[in-house]
């Protein structure tokens, strides 16, 4: 297993994964389950959906793939909403190892179906660069790239998933210009979800003209934001 990377118990008792040079972990120690359900999927996932009912596709985008939990989290979604398709990118320049990924205790508490327990181990282990049909209605790109290097693709997302490491550990990824690439990629109506609610990150998305909501955050943390693409 990488030296560097540590599997860590949160206090739900799901696993998060720390990096030992950065100090930073993967999710917050309250409950890596805990975050990933409520910032990405109740307040991304969801309240898309709740304003989207009658789309048939919904484009993702992650940033940071990390352990995949918000992506498994997401393909549980797909299994009961087929009739979406779920196109989900993530980006990723330092994949775990799929020994790592393997001892990480999620399926534990996902269904205890075969497809759900399969699929995780296939994220980690289907090839980059290349869209792979996990499910009917769910298409996998994995990247292994950075952000900062990706091309911009305008108007393009619908979802935004927000997972950098916090902001005083990888501030190169909450830049103002960065902000703007993500905004450029949201289509109308694309929603940003993320765990930090720095002020300074609400003023930057507030001036790239998205509306910016503060939420109260998951167990253990004060707030999170969402913020939207105005519709054209
Ligand atoms: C907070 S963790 C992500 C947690 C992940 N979403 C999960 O469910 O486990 C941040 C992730 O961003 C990745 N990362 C680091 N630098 C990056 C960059 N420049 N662009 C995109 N992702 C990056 C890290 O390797 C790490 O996996």
């Amino acid at each position: 297993m990488d030296k560097n990377i540590r599997i860590m118990e949160t206090e739900d008792g799901s696993h998060t994964l720390l990096n030992i040079a950065m100090n930073e972990t993967y999710h917050s120690r309250h409950g890596a389950l805990q975050e990933s359900e409520y910032v990405f999927i109740e307040q991304g996932l969801y309240y898309w959906m709740s304003h989207h009912q009658a789309s048939p596709q919904i484009q993702i985008m992650e940033v940071g793939m990390g352990t995949g939990l918000n992506a498994i989290l997401t393909v549980r979604e797909a299994m009961q909403h087929l009739g979406l398709h779920f196109y989900y990118t993530t980006l990723e320049p330092y994949p775990i190892e799929e020994e790592t990924a393997e001892k990480l205790n999620y399926l534990r508490f996902l269904p205890k179906i075969y497809t759900i327990q399969a699929k995780f181990r296939e994220l980690h282990a289907c090839e980059w660069e290349k869209d792979v049909p996990l499910l009917e209605n769910f298409t996998l790109l994995k990247r292994k790239q950075k952000l900062e290097s990706m091309e911009t693709v305008p108007c393009c997302y619908d979802l935004i998933y927000f997972d950098a490491f916090a902001p005083n550990k990888q501030a190169e990824l909450w830049t103002q210009e960065i902000l703007e690439k993500i905004a450029e990629m949201m289509k109308p109506s694309g929603v940003f979800v993320t765990y930090s609610a720095k002020g300074q990150l609400k003023r930057d998305l507030k001036s790239l003209g998205l509306e910016v909501e503060t939420l109260p955050g998951p167990p253990g943390k004060a707030e999170m934001v969402r913020a939207v693409k105005p519709s054209l």
